[in-house]
């Protein structure tokens, strides 16, 4: 089975980041997203992945690379413009061909895996398989109608009237039989040839479409709530799935660790007290901080005199003389200082950034 991973889109609900970066290379727990998700194919024992790119294309390449390291090879597939889920599968149909492929979108956090869904498949080969789980508010999905054996009766994309709150999450499995529903299909009326109206014009003209409830943690991270949510998720099972961590990085004994703490090799943690789940990033410096818990920082941030909780440190950004930090998402090389000489807060902070500050 080969996959198909999307990289592309635009990200307007990550902005700031995405301004700079695809969204899909925002780490959780230290990892970008795009990783997790490729290691759960490789699981699978996928061998072949093509990855549609969009605007941020050749920062994706560059931090993804050939697939070697995740046991695969990997093509990049260009989109010019992000014309949807369906448009992606119609631009990869050369790389393809006739096989079966799981399409997975590289947004998407599985943190248990795809291998049961991948069996399923396998085992009963219906022409798709989806993969669903009840939502409290479906209205933000693709949302689906369930009926006997498991057969998928409707698909809508994100109604104004959901009539299930089973979401449909970002990881498809198709045989060839969708290539014809995405030639017959035309753009929503946002503009969008939408995977959920391939999927439905299967089921009108008498395919079959199943589904298998995922009972794992699935996290859509496409907005800075749900991303730092993820975070805590994935900080959570520190030790457990990443057992080949370790405390690679110094510690000083007036220093203190409680919990599961990854100390990655080169980061220094000088008089601070570590409240586990946390990550320290490679070549970070931690001095006379309070860090965590539900806490990654990233490679060569520094943070001094200071106390964080809950947050996401991406690479280079630094924290200076401020005490109580909660819930941030911190972007690569930001500074966040305090300054001791006005009693004026001072923001110089970039479009669609978000600050709060006490009042
Ligand atoms: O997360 C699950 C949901 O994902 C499903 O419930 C929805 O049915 C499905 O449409 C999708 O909704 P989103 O609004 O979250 O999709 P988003 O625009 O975020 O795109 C999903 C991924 O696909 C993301 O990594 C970006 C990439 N993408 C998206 C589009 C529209 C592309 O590579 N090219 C595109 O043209």
């Amino acid at each position: 089975m080969k996959a198909l991973v999307l990289s592309g889109g635009e990200g307007t609900r990550l902005r700031p980041f995405t301004y700079s970066m695809a969204k899909q290379l925002v780490p959780v727990a230290n990892r970008p997203v795009l990783e997790h998700c490729l290691e759960n194919l490789r699981n699978i024992g996928v061998e072949e992945t093509g990855i549609v790119v969009g605007g941020h294309g050749a920062q994706v390449e560059a931090a993804i690379g050939d697939g070697a390291r995740f046991g695969m090879r990997i093509t990049y597939i260009r989109q010019e413009a992000p014309l949807g889920l369906a448009h992606c599968v119609s631009l990869a149909s050369g790389f393809l061909g006739g096989d079966d492929f799981v399409m997975y979108l590289g947004d998407n956090v599985l943190a248990d895996g795809i291998a049961e869904a991948a069996e399923t498949f396998r085992r009963r080969r219906p022409d798709a398989q989806i993969l669903v789980t009840k939502v409290a508010d479906p209205r933000q999905y693709g949302v689906a109608e369930i009926g006997a054996d498991d057969t998928v009766r409707a698909l809508v994309e994100k109604p104004q009237e959901p009539r299930s709150d089973l979401a449909v999450i970002g990881v498809y499995f198709f045989t060839a039989a969708v290539h014809e529903a995405v030639r017959s299909i035309v753009p929503s009326a946002r503009g969008e040839l939408e995977i959920t109206d391939a999927l439905q014009h299967m089921i009108d003209h008498g395919r079959t479409v199943t589904a298998q409830v995922y009972g794992g943690y699935w996290k859509d991270t496409g907005r800075i709530d749900d991303l730092l949510e993820c975070n805590r998720a994935l900080l959570g099972r520190l030790g457990t799935d990443r057992p080949e961590d370790g405390t690679g990085g110094d510690v000083d004994a007036d220093s203190v660790v409680e919990g599961r703490v990854v100390v990655e090799p080169g980061a220094r943690v000088i008089r601070s007290r570590l409240t586990g789940p946390v990550v320290i990033g490679a070549g970070s410096v931690v001095r006379d901080s309070r860090v965590g818990p539900y806490v990654a920082v990233g490679r060569d941030c520094v943070l001094d005199t200071a106390g964080v909780e809950d947050s996401i440190l991406l690479e280079g950004a630094s924290i200076t003389d401020v005490p109580d930090l909660h819930s941030c998402v911190i972007g690569r090389w930001a500074r966040v200082r305090a300054q001791g000489e006005s009693s004026h807060n001072r923001l110089i902070i970039g479009d669609h950034t978000q600050a709060e500050v006490l009042a």
